[in-house]
């Protein structure tokens, strides 16, 4: 079955902004690779690849970067790529990790947990979900050897698109065909439509907050902070992810909506509150945004001129706490309320006082002092036992262990 070209809907929503750790090993197949790119990209996927030794014998490194507009690794030992981006790394900042095509050798190496180079090092070393799309000469595939390699990765949980019967690039005729382009998308939108309908949070709605917000002055000016809605952005994935229904109410932000979440924008804390309140009830909340604490008590509808030389005295008024609001005990509290501490000093201390303050469930205490806007952050979940300190990890990690955490609570309770 060909792609005639992008179709629109229910392929693109759920491919939309997924990272795909493309594997391609050395078969002929690996031809079909960049249109497989193509079709990927063309549904809103980001695809990152990994080409084997044998892979760059089908198919170009210049041609996959090209396509996929990103660098393409290869070598386990180079520098530079490791400066850059380590291997555990690449194979972790993945939604899935696809091999296609997956030859009867990395399977194989596969199934014996072997790590020869950058493609099995980063299967070896992943922790998300990885599907193959098998491409072999028929005996190949129906060799005892292949199959028994088969059932030991299809125990593990490894998802298989393929392969398919027809002639063959051998001239044989059988099963082992890579299977077409159009099928691999289509497992691939299965698998994530699958995770999110059948997911551990399926049936629970949530509320997340994310980005600053912004306090007018005047028409032209406000008070803001640094924040960048990488963190909530992320979070508010990462529920929908494991089958939460989310609405992400988010400050003015660069980052893209989530897939499949629905984005109210605002931009002053006063709009954030009624944002949320309107979209009650919810069974969870994650207030991750950093709402401004005051807004300017007489902002101006026309510009303030700058006239003598005094500057204007600004007179600040208090903002309301959408947390604490949303935290205050009623029938429609919602079941489990997180908060965010942005502490820089203290942190656990702190992120505990917020904690009892503020009447939430937990708060994820997290060290700012090297300001917001980066990839990574450190944090604390503080709950009522306690204090339990990650390592430092990416907020898309901090995001996925925190909606783990999350569905075991819920699941639990
Ligand atoms: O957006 P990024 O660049 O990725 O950065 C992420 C982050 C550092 C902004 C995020 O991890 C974070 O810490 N968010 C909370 C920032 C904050 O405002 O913290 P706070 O300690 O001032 O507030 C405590 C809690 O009360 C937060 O959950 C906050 O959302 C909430 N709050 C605060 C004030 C207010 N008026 N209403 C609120 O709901």
């Amino acid at each position: 079955m060909a792609l005639e070209g992008p179709v629109p809907g229910r392929h693109k929503i759920v491919l939309e902004n997924r990272r795909i750790l493309l594997i391609v090993s050395g078969g002929i197949a690996a031809v079909k690779v960049p249109d497989l790119i193509r079709r990927l990209r063309e549904r809103g996927a980001a695809v990152r690849c990994v080409l084997t030794e044998s892979g760059a014998q089908f198919v170009t490194p210049m041609s996959l970067a090209a396509l996929s507009g990103d660098k393409v690794f290869q070598d386990l030992f180079s520098l530079t790529d490791e400066s850059e981006m380590g291997h555990i790394n690449l194979s972790r900042e993945a939604d899935i990790v696809l091999v296609a095509p997956a030859t009867a050798n990395i399977m194989a190496k596969m199934a014996y947990g072997m790590a020869d180079d950058l493609a099995t090092t980063a299967l070896l070393a992943t922790d998300k979900p990885v599907m193959i799309a098998p491409s072999m000469n028929v005996m190949m595939w129906e060799h005892a050897a292949t199959q028994a390699n088969l059932a030991t990765l299809l125990d593990r949980g490894i998802h298989i698109v393929g392969p398919g019967a027809g002639d063959m690039a051998c001239g044989e005729v059988g099963n082992g065909r890579m299977a077409e382009v159009a099928d691999i998308v289509a497992a691939l939108d299965g698998f994530f439509k699958s995770r999110r309908e059948h997911g551990p949070l399926s049936g629970q709605s949530a509320l997340v907050t994310s980005g600053p917000t912004h306090e007018p002055i005047d028409p032209v000016r406000y008070i803001a902070n640094r924040s960048s809605g990488k963190q909530g952005h992320a979070i508010a994935a990462a529920l929908a992810d494991l089958g939460a229904k989310v609405t992400l109410v988010s400050g003015p932000t660069q980052e893209p909506d989530p897939a499949g979440v629905t984005v109210t924008a605002v931009e002053t804390a006063e709009q954030m509150l009624t944002a949320c309140t309107a979209a009650k009830p919810f069974d969870i909340a994650v207030c991750a945004a950093a709402v401004a604490d005051w807004r300017v008590a007489d902002s101006t509808t026309s510009k303030i001129k700058k006239t003598g030389d005094t500057p204007p005295a600004l007179s600040l008024t208090e903002n309301p706490d959408i947390l604490a609001t949303l935290a205050k005990a009623g029938k429609d509290r919602p079941h489990l309320v997180i908060g965010f501490a942005a502490e820089t000093e203290n942190v656990i201390d702190n992120g505990s006082a917020k904690r009892n303050a503020k009447n939430c469930d937990w708060i994820v205490a997290n060290d700012v002092s090297a300001g917001f806007g980066g990839d990574s952050n450190t944090v604390h979940l503080i709950t009522e036992d306690g204090a339990d300190s990650w390592p430092t990890l990416s907020k898309q990690a901090v995001a996925e262990r925190l909606a783990t955490h999350i569905a075991d609570h819920i699941n639990k309770s």
